[in-house]
């Protein structure tokens, strides 16, 4: 049987998941699951970059880990990232491999100094804010992954890592790091109900994200108060971008039918938005709550779960070992041969 592509992706440990994430990220990798070797980690070590709270990090941590496996992530691809060391003694190897000058000049690391500059009192940026994108080279490439699942906001991350992976195949002299190429796969990209000119996401405050296991009445209540036309009476008949969203959700949660019947009554001019919206909450509704039961069970399993992530990350490890012993041989470190 031929080898399988390895996927590898990662996600942060924020403790929550909105429906921005779960239809633009999570639920791809369910999907890819069948199709790829993949491996998913929850990377507690990029989470330091920005001022954290240590007790906070781990809830966090162990909380993504149960709603990644509530909504159909397998835990055996699933691991931890701090429980596989290797990763930071690889991004130390690849530190070595990586321009600084291409480090800082990376999309993300500019954004988030900016918004620390603005939150923080204390102006403080951490080295290891610059040296993210290359903790992430180390994610990937430990696990010599064909592809990775990613949005197009990581696509400068991704380029910083087949650019270490070259330099350090042409410092040992063969191809040793497989090039690693980005999976864009279609996803919706959904925007904020309240105002659907900026994408769902948690930073830009309460309204501008639904939790996918939050509650039902607030899910109701969300899309209920979503912004449909905005103002002005449209003159040039194109649909809102409010209108659009609730379509693109309704699509996201595979409710077909009903998105095309409503479609059909939106061309007609007969569309009733409220009955779009309790559409689209009932849609979101279902997923959620069938996810917070298993997320239940889970929980009350506990220990168990836990046990399996820290048995599956120690599995996972061992690959990540093996790439490390022989990227030290090749580099030139420790005592391999001798
Ligand atoms: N930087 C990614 C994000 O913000 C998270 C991440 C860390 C990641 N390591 C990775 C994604 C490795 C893919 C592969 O979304």
């Amino acid at each position: 049987m031929e080898k399988r592509k390895q996927v590898l992706s990662a996600i942060q440990p924020t403790g929550y998941m909105h429906f921005g994430n779960y239809f633009g990220a999570v639920k791809n990798w369910v999907r890819l699951q069948e199709e790829y070797d993949c491996i998913y980690g929850v990377v507690d070590y990029h989470a330091m970059t920005m001022p954290y709270k240590p007790k906070k990090l781990r809830e966090n941590t162990w909380e993504m880990i149960f709603k990644l496996i509530a909504v159909g992530v397998k835990p055996d691809t699933l691991f931890i990232q701090s429980l596989v060391p290797e990763h930071a003694e690889l991004c130390w190897i690849f530190n070595c491999f990586t321009s600084y000058g291409q480090l800082s000049r990376m999309t993300q690391f500019k954004d988030k100094s900016n918004q620390s500059k603005e939150k923080a009192d204390d102006n403080f940026i951490s080295a290891g804010l610059l040296d993210y994108p290359v903790l992430q080279a180390a994610d990937i490439l430990i696990y010599r992954a064909d592809y990775v699942p990613v949005g197009k906001d990581q696509e400068q991350h991704l380029e910083l890592t087949r650019n270490i992976a070259q330099r350090f195949n042409n410092q040992v002299g063969k191809e040793f790091f497989v090039l690693p190429e980005p999976l864009f796969t279609e996803v919706p990209k959904v925007r904020s109900t309240a105002d659907p000119s900026r994408k769902m996401s948690k930073s830009a405050g309460e309204k501008h994200y639904i939790d996918v296991f939050g509650d039902e009445n607030r899910i109701r209540k969300q899309i209920r108060s979503a912004v449909t036309d905005t103002g002005e009476s449209k003159t040039d008949g194109e649909m809102s971008e409010g209108i659009k969203n609730l379509f693109e959700l309704l699509k996201a949660a595979e409710q077909m039918d009903t998105h095309n019947s409503l479609m059909n009554d939106y061309n007609n001019g007969t569309l009733k938005y409220v009955e779009l919206k309790d559409a689209v909450a009932d849609a979101l509704v279902d997923l959620s709550s069938s996810f917070r039961e298993r997320k239940q069970e889970l929980l009350a399993n506990k220990k168990e779960v836990k046990n399996q992530i820290k048995a599956s990350s120690a599995n996972i490890r061992k690959q990540a070992q093996e790439t490390v012993r022989q990227v030290k041989e090749l580099a030139g470190l420790g005592n391999v041969r001798y």
